[in-house]
């Protein structure tokens, strides 16, 4: 046994990171668009990014080119209405609509993610963004109308792209740093994860020909060493970062030692009327996950953290709220001496997918996608126009044959889009930092970006993953 004849083979893409055309035909300000928000300084902005938004049909030619069965993008809800809630802008629907009927009439099918970090400035400045549900009501708006206008041209949807890597990676929302505490924290996911039910069951309800699930990041946890409290701790990160953010809306409820978590710290969770039986009668038709590595936890014993800088802090380190738990399984993360690390200190685990995959099959028993993975690198774009990017044919290598291990196991995978298709901009590291089999020209320089043509080139993972598409995984040397 090997790949499923159907499995669908395409990369990934987000409107932020991708489309460029940030003021342009009627979009408003995303938290994107603040700058000062950013991680790493030197870096362009999102402004103009790879310009999608003016290449969309130069682009899926070359997806279509490479074979691709599925492009996973997002929709950037500012785009379709440029407050957040209220007016909707015709011309954002028209754009999304000129770019489902350019897939279909490549055989692609989109992969459409609703909400990918950049939500509308106006939403982060009227109610703070997911602090609170009025965030969540226009969410559900806004999904009536990405239903009602595109029910004919998407069959897959995916709701909100890693809310749990918001909630302990702050920045990526660029609403960093407005949380209060941990109650306030935690509270906005579980409004994400409330607001993202009542999305699926609504996409049920309107688009019934139509498949949604959600798209988190998802990785299995080792433990350290087999003593007993490593493994005890490497269970409780997988349930903190993994299933709590998947059960409640497979199982309507959330995992019991997440419970216990909760009650250890003092984080109540403002359930209101209805919330729960929105998350146990949702269904979600797949899983959707980003999966790039994997953790390794070891045991540690509970301490004073400073909480400010947790609740704070650009980039909250889960490993500081995994040991607040205290008991049962206190861990952190810690290296894995066992994985091979790059010149540029990056661990490459082949088996994440594999091993991911299994776990979340035996827990779900939902058919599952990946909706990324990647290596993102400095490419040099040669004279010649060539791009010799080996190391990144060398890494989905390892992926893709580990994943073919875990499907011949039991792993219900349906689909792989690593991330990205076409280069884009990193949430931290700008342009520089490359993911895509097709390369854009262009460098952190916003000015120069502004009026530049952002040539593209095939690199040499575009010819490696054309072959390995088109054996259907099969060759992939
Ligand atoms: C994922 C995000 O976490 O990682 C993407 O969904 C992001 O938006 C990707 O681009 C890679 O991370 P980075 O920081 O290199 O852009």
């Amino acid at each position: 046994m090997s790949f499923p004849k159907d499995f669908k083979w395409g990369a990934s893409s987000s409107s932020a990171q991708f489309e460029g055309a940030f003021d342009v035909d009627g979009k408003g300000p995303t938290t994107w668009d603040y700058e000062k928000k950013r991680l790493n300084s030197g870096c362009c902005s999102f402004k103009y990014a790879s310009d999608f938004y003016h290449h969309y049909k130069e682009d899926i030619a070359l997806m279509a080119e490479m074979g691709f069965q599925i492009f996973r993008m997002s929709i950037s809800w500012a785009r379709i209405l440029p407050d957040g809630e209220g007016e909707v802008n015709e011309k954002g629907i028209a754009f999304y609509k000129d770019v489902f009927r350019e897939c279909h009439k490549h055989g692609i099918e989109p992969l459409v993610t609703i909400y990918h970090f950049d939500l509308p400035a106006a939403l982060a400045e009227k109610y703070n963004g997911w602090s609170s549900r009025r965030t969540a009501d226009a969410y559900v708006e806004y999904c009536r109308i990405l239903f009602e206008n595109f029910k004919e041209d998407v069959h897959y949807w995916l709701t909100n792209n890693e809310y749990n890597v918001m909630i302990y990676y702050g920045a990526v929302d660029m609403l960093t740093g407005k949380a209060n505490d941990l109650n306030e924290l935690y509270n906005t996911g579980h409004t994400q994860l409330v607001a993202m039910a009542k999305a699926i069951s609504l996409c049920h309800e309107m688009c019934p020909d139509a498949k949604i699930g959600p798209a988190p990041n998802l990785c299995a946890c080792y433990p350290a060493s087999s003593n007993a409290k490593d493994v005890l701790a490497a269970m409780n990160m997988e349930d903190l970062r993994n299933n709590m953010w998947v059960d409640p809306l497979v199982f309507g409820e959330y995992p019991k030692s997440i419970q216990t978590y909760f009650h250890w710290n003092h984080i109540v969770l403002d359930i209101q009327e209805g919330d729960m039986d929105a998350l146990k009668n949702c269904h979600p038709d797949f899983i959707g996950f980003n999966c790039y590595g994997t953790e390794t936890i070891e045991h540690c014993d509970y301490y004073e953290i400073d909480w400010d800088s947790i609740v704070h802090g650009d980039n909250r380190d889960m490993s500081y709220l995994v040991k607040l738990t205290e008991k049962p399984g206190v861990g952190k993360a810690v290296n894995n001496p066992y994985l091979e690390t790059g010149i540029d200190g990056h661990t490459f685990d082949p088996y994440c997918i594999r091993i991911t995959a299994r776990k979340l099959s035996d827990r779900y028993h939902l058919p599952l996608i990946i909706t990324e993975n990647g290596y993102g690198r400095k490419d040099t774009l040669e004279e010649d126009g060539t791009i010799h990017d080996a190391y990144r044919i060398e890494h989905l290598k390892g992926m893709i044959s580990e994943m073919k291990n875990g499907i011949e196991e039991g792993a219900l995978m349906f689909g792989y889009c690593p991330w990205s298709a076409v280069d884009l901009v990193s949430t931290r590291e700008g342009i520089s930092k490359r993911y895509g089999f097709i390369y854009v020209d262009r460098d952190e320089d916003d000015e120069k970006a502004k009026t530049s043509p952002m040539k593209r080139y095939r690199k040499d993972s575009f010819y490696w993953y054309k072959k390995v598409i088109a054996s259907n995984g099969e060759d992939v040397e």
